[in-house]
C-alpha cells in the first residue's frame, strides 16, 4: 500500500527535484537536472504528473526555436512515460526585472512584460493539457511602505486576473487559475499573504469562479497558521483548486521540507481531511531535498514525500475504522455541529419562544460537561504512531 501508482495522482514540480540548493550563503551543491531526466525518474518513482514554471523547462531568454526543441523533447518524454501536467506556473520573480514584482511593480512596463510572459505560458499550459495555473506571487509585494500602495497594488493584481481569465475564456480554454498565498520570502511582506486573504481578494475578480487557490503547507505555518483549518475553510468555499504539500518548523524561513518532516500530526490531520472532504485534485509536492543530499538523496526525498503521504492515508483510515474512535467521536459530538441550530422552519421569533433554549436551559449543566476532545485527540496520536 505504501507503494504509489499513478492512481494516488502525486504530482511534482521540476524546480524540486531539480533544484540544485544555492542558497543566500552558498553555491549549488548539486548538478543541473535534465527536465527529460527528471520525467522519467519521476515515473519510474511512481508519480503521476509533473509540473513546472516556464524557466524550469526553457530557460530564460531562450531563442523561440532553441524553445520548441525542448517543449518537443518534453513532450516526448511524456508520452513515452505516460506522466501528465496536471499544472503549470510562471516564473515572475528570478530574473532582476522582477524586482519590484511583476502584476504589481511600480513600472507599467514591467506589468505589461509580466502579463506577456504569463499569456505565452498559458498557452503552452493549455497545449500541455494542463487543468491548473498557479499564480505564485513571490515578489509581489515590499519592504517598505513608503515605495508601495497596497491598494493601487491589489487594483493592477485583480487587473491582471481578470485579463487573463478574460483570455482563457475567449480562447475557450479548460484551465483554472490558482492563487498561492506566502507571507513573506522572497519579499519582506508579500501581497495576499495567506489563504484567507486570497479568498478575499477572489471575491472581487470578474471571474472569480475560475479563481481558486493553491495553499502550500509550510507557508501558512511560517504565519502561525493551522493548515488544516485553512484548507478546510477553502474546500468549504469550493476553493481548493491544487495544493503544495510539504513540511516546516513553524515561523521562520521557508523550509520546503518532506511532507510529513515538519508537522507530522498536523500532516496526518490534513490527509485524512483530503481523502474524506472532497478533494480530488493533484497531490503536488512542493519541496526540497535537503542541501546535503546528492542525486541519490534526491530521489529518494521524492519517494519519501509520496511514501509518507501513503503511510498518513493509511493511518487516518485506520483511525477512522476503529470503533473506539467512533464512540469517541459520538462522545466529543463532532457530527453534532453538523446539525443546523435551528429547526427547519424556525425563526428567530420562534427560538425567543423556545423556553427550553434560554429560560430553562441548564447552563450549569451544560458548563460542567466534558467533551473528551483528550481522550480523542490521544486515540489520533496513537494512530499516527502506530500503537493502535
Ligand atoms: C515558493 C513557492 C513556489 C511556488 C511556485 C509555483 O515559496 O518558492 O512555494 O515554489 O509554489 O513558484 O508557482
Ligand atoms: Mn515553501
Ligand atoms: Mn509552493
Ligand atoms: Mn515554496
Amino acid at each position: 500500500a505504501e507503494q504509489p501508482t499513478r492512481a494516488d495522482r502525486f504530482s511534482f514540480g521540476l524546480w524540486t527535484v531539480g533544484w540544485r540548493a544555492q542558497d543566500p550563503f552558498g553555491e549549488a551543491t548539486r548538478p543541473a537536472l535534465d527536465p527529460v531526466h527528471a520525467v522519467h525518474k519521476l515515473a519510474e518513482l511512481g508519480a503521476w504528473g509533473v509540473t513546472f514554471h516556464d524557466d524550469d523547462l526553457v530557460p530564460f531568454g531562450t531563442e523561440s526555436g532553441e524553445r520548441d526543441k525542448r517543449i518537443s523533447l518534453f513532450k516526448d518524454a511524456l508520452e513515452e512515460t505516460g506522466v501528465t501536467v496536471p499544472m503549470v506556473t510562471t516564473n515572475l520573480f528570478t530574473h532582476p526585472v522582477f524586482k519590484d514584482g511583476g502584476f504589481t511593480s511600480n513600472d507599467r512596463g514591467v506589468r505589461r512584460y509580466a502579463l506577456r510572459k504569463v499569456l505565452r505560458n498559458l498557452d503552452l499550459a493549455a497545449e500541455l493539457g494542463a487543468k491548473t495555473f498557479v499564480l505564485w506571487g513571490g515578489r509581489e509585494g515590499s519592504e517598505t511602505d513608503a515605495a508601495k500602495d497596497v491598494r493601487f497594488a491589489l487594483d493592477r493584481y485583480r487587473e491582471a486576473l481578470d485579463t487573463l481569465a478574460q483570455y482563457s475564456i475567449d480562447q475557450g480554454y479548460d484551465i483554472r487559475f490558482a492563487l498561492e498565498p506566502k507571507p513573506n520570502e522572497p519579499r519582506g511582506d508579500i501581497l495576499l499573504p495567506t489563504i484567507g486573504h486570497a479568498l478575499a481578494f477572489i471575491s472581487t475578480l470578474e471571474h472569480h469562479e475560475l479563481v481558486g487557490v493553491n495553499p502550500e503547507v509550510g507557508h501558512e505555518q511560517m504565519a502561525g497558521l493551522n493548515f488544516v483549518h485553512g484548507i478546510s475553510q477553502a474546500l468549504w468555499q469550493g476553493k481548493l483548486f491544487h495544493i503544495d504539500l510539504n513540511g516546516q518548523h513553524g515561523p521562520r524561513f521557508d523550509q520546503d521540507l518532506i511532507f510529513g518532516h515538519g508537522d507530522v500530526l498536523s500532516a496526518f490531520f490534513l490527509v485524512d481531511l483530503l481523502e474524506n472532504g472532497g478533494y480530488d485534485g493533484p497531490r503536488h509536492f512542493d519541496y526540497k531535498p535537503l542541501r546535503t543530499e546528492d542525486m541519490d538523496g534526491v530521489w529518494s526525498s521524492a519517494a519519501a514525500n509520496m511514501r509518507t503521504y501513503l503511510l498518513l492515508k493509511e493511518r487516518a483510515a485506520s483511525f477512522r475504522a476503529d470503533p473506539e474512535v467512533q464512540e469517541a467521536l459520538a462522545a466529543a459530538k463532532v457530527a453534532e455541529l453538523g446539525l443546523p441550530t435551528l429547526s427547519r422552519g424556525e425563526t428567530a421569533r420562534d427560538l425567543l419562544a423556545d423556553r427550553s433554549a434560554f429560560e430553562d436551559f441548564d447552563v450549569d449543566a451544560a458548563g460542567a460537561q466534558g467533551y473528551g476532545f483528550v481522550h480523542l485527540s490521544q486515540l489520533a496520536l496513537e494512530h499516527l504512531l502506530g500503537a493502535r
